[in-house]
């Protein structure tokens, strides 16, 4: 098991097999489903498939989304961290993509910001990153919040899948500036 970053609160670490009872926690709620296409798990299995599907990716493309666990609990809080797009989306191809998922207990408290700012520090200073972007349906208060208080900028709506989007970018020299 890999650490990749600690916070204030939290530690973001690969995830592993044993976090299906979190995962399925996380995506069977219907609520943080609201915006992602409104198709919650339905089966621990899938939440199995999910865990070994990004497990896939760490491998693949050397890097995946990570697990985000209370430091001082080692409750399983949810998932934060980059993708490597290899699907057009937006006329961008082969771009990390920034995106968090949390259990609805943790909302609100502002965890998604803290996990996407170590996110965007590990893409930048380890990865070498020159850009990073990240999506969010065009109703999703919450997730426009946390990504411009991570320092991302609004650059267009688009359509994905029928869905109305907004489209975010920082680059390097934006994160340097701080
Ligand atoms: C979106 C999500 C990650 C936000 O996590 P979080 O830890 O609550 O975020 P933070 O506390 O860092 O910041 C959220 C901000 O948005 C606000 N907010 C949250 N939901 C809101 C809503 N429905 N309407 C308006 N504002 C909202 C919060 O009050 C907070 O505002 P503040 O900066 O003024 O304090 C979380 O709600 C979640 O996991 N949702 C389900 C999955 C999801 O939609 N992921 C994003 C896909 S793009």
């Amino acid at each position: 098991m890999n650490i990749f970053a600690t916070t204030e609160r939290l530690i973001l670490r690969t995830l592993l097999p044993t976090d299906i009872e979190g995962l399925f926690a996380l995506d069977s709620d219907p609520e943080v489903h609201r915006y992602l296409g409104n198709k919650p798990t339905t089966t621990k299995e899938a939440a199995g498939a999910a865990i070994e599907f990004i497990r896939k990716q760490y491998l693949d493309n050397g890097i995946g989304r990570w697990a985000v666990i209370d430091k001082h609990t080692n409750d399983f809080i949810g998932w934060a961290g980059l993708k490597l797009v290899k699907e057009e989306t937006n006329k961008h191809i082969d771009y990390y993509d920034l995106g968090y998922r949390l259990r609805k207990e943790y909302w609100g408290k502002g965890i998604a910001t803290e996990a996407a700012k170590a996110c965007l520090s590990y893409a930048f200073d380890t990865l070498n990153a020159r850009v990073v972007y990240a999506i969010a349906d065009c109703e999703n208060t919450g997730s426009d919040k946390v990504l411009k208080k991570s320092g991302l900028r609004f650059i267009e709506t688009f359509d994905l899948d029928g869905t109305p989007h907004h489209w975010y970018r920082i680059g390097k020299d934006e994160f340097m500036q701080g």
